[in-house]
């Protein structure tokens, strides 16, 4: 239940959407004058509470009641041309529709995410640092736009899919906490969606991209990795990046307060002032905010006092690291550490706002499910993912078939062994055995339970590239989608330089029917 707040606290939010409002109206050259009253988001709330909003970024809603602006941009592979997507309606939810118009039949990436707060603290492309990123010029890769489908109140909206490889920033913001100045940071994630690499992060870090030693960090941090801290049972964890620390309480390593934790749509936060710092993390659908860490600095040099460094990163390690995965709806970053109080009416907003899962094209591919997956392109529409021994191929499957060839050609649908907001796919004539890519190439492999196995046989659906059916991202390289070439079966992007990437008939080849199966 949402928690009632005092009606002092009413009038102040009360005012703060008058003002906020204003700030916006002043400061977004090119948001759209809110056509209805506003109703406080996460930002109003914070500015109640006397600690307003430096950086606000969210691809699926207004984080003010009065914002009718851009909420990212995305650009298409077919021709670079590039898209602001904003909301619906002022306070409202994502334009999805305006997103899947432009992208259809092609592919997208999220090129900025837009900060709401009217600071300019936007996010893009982060640039090669301690560590150079796999895309041109040292920069890291940018997110696949609709590999992370969601649901919110019943609204289709996309998230920002971190494959190990992506990451944003910004090294030159505005109004973020520097030195041991008070700051607060909130972040929605998928909590299904994370790997033991460095570091999955959003938040406060150098401006120079660069490890600048212990203190010039303050981010939240999610995932399963322990070689600096880590909580109890096998992860993930939410903690503080701090630079050289992943920390989940005051100890360097294990902190037995700090829970593993994984909410489908999970709410982290991390804040700190001098000499204290806080981990608080919820269920972003349901209930409220739990305390995992609320003292003093680190009892490790270098901590206290902070030198934070005001930069902002998602997807990445303070010096650019890579390694990492998650998936980010919405995240803002305060001036001065907001009250507990002030946190649990923000978690009662993101709660208001109704995140489910869905929105994707996952028609047919509920976990436990028998599928079969049926070609689209005119050449091969009998044609069915088929597997003869660790080979895969389509091949024409029909009802008088033999019981071997339809066995061949049907699939348990699993939760993605990578990340369960996607699916794995498991034969069914050879249980323990599932779809994964080597090589870019499609094989039937039996699980051998490593994380390399699990992304490799992980595949996000979405809507058919071609209207029909689903394509299905590679978990582990989300601009490569499930494509037939030849009657070979690869993970194949549009136009890269391999030949089963050829850009000819590729929405079609990446386009599949879910039929129910034939075994
Ligand atoms: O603190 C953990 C990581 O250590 C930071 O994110 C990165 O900058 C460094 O490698």
């Amino acid at each position: 239940m949402a928690p009632t707040l005092p009606s002092r606290r009413l009038r102040g939010i009360a005012r703060a959407v008058v003002a906020a409002a204003t700030l916006a109206a002043a400061l977004l050259v090119a948001d759209v004058a809110p056509s209805r009253a506003a109703t406080a988001q996460s930002c109003d709330i914070y500015a109640s509470g006397g600690t307003p909003c430096v950086a606000a970024h969210s691809t699926t809603r207004a984080l003010y009641g009065s914002y009718a602006g851009r909420l990212y941009q995305v650009r298409r592979s077919s021709d670079n041309a590039t898209r602001d997507i904003g909301v619906s309606s002022a306070g409202g939810y994502a334009d999805a529709a305006a997103q899947d118009s432009f992208c259809s039949g092609t592919t997208c990436v999220i090129t900025i995410i837009y900060d709401q707060s009217g600071r300019g603290n936007h996010l893009t492309q982060a640039p090669p640092g301690g560590f150079a990123g796999p895309a041109p010029g040292g920069y890291d890769n940018l997110a696949n736009a609709t590999a992370a489908p969601i649901t919110i109140n019943g609204h289709k909206a996309y998230g920002v899919f971190v494959a190990p490889g992506t990451g944003y920033r910004n090294n030159n913001t505005n109004g973020i906490a520097t030195g041991d100045q008070p700051e607060g940071m909130y972040a929605i994630f998928d909590g299904t969606h994370y790997n033991g690499g460095c570091c999955f992060d959003y938040g406060n870090a150098e401006r120079n991209s660069r490890d600048n030693g212990n203190g010039t960090m303050e981010a939240i941090y999610f995932g399963n990795i322990k070689v600096w801290g880590y909580g109890t049972g096998n992860g993930p964890w939410v903690m503080a990046d701090l630079e050289n620390g992943l920390f989940s309480g005051v100890n360097a390593g294990f902190n037995a307060n700090d829970p593993t934790v994984n909410h489908r749509f999970l709410t982290a936060i991390v804040k700190g002032e001098p000499n204290h710092w806080a981990i608080r993390a919820g269920n972003a659908q349901s209930g409220g905010l739990s305390t995992y860490y609320n003292g003093a600095r680190p009892n490790v040099a270098g901590y206290n006092p902070m030198r934070k460094e005001g930069a902002i990163i998602l997807g990445i390690g303070g010096d650019n690291s890579h390694g990492s995965a998650g998936t980010f709806y919405e995240g803002v970053m305060t001036s001065g550490y907001p009250t507990d109080a002030t946190e649990n009416a923000v978690q009662a907003n993101v709660v208001a706002a109704g995140y489910g899962a869905g929105g994707g094209g996952g028609g047919g591919l509920t976990p436990g499910s028998s599928v079969s997956l049926r070609a689209t392109t005119a050449c091969c529409t009998t044609r069915y993912i088929t597997h003869s021994g660790s080979s895969v191929v389509t091949s024409v499957v029909t009802s008088s078939s033999s019981s071997t060839d339809k066995g061949n050609a049907s699939w348990t649908v699993r939760a993605g062994l990578a990340n369960s907001a996607c699916v794995s796919f498991e034969s069914r004539n050879t249980p323990g055995s599932f779809l994964r890519h080597q090589n870019y190439q499609l094989f039937l492999h039996a699980n051998n339970g490593s994380s390399l196995f699990a992304s490799d046989a992980t595949f996000c659906p979405q809507a058919g590239m071609n209207g029909q059916g689903s394509s299905f991202a590679s978990s582990n390289f989300p601009s490569r989608f499930i494509r037939h070439y030849a009657n070979n079966v690869y993970i194949a992007s549009n136009g890269g330089s391999n030949t089963f990437d050829a850009t000819a008939l590729w929405a079609d080849d990446v386009s599949w029917v879910v039929t129910p199966s034939w075994a």
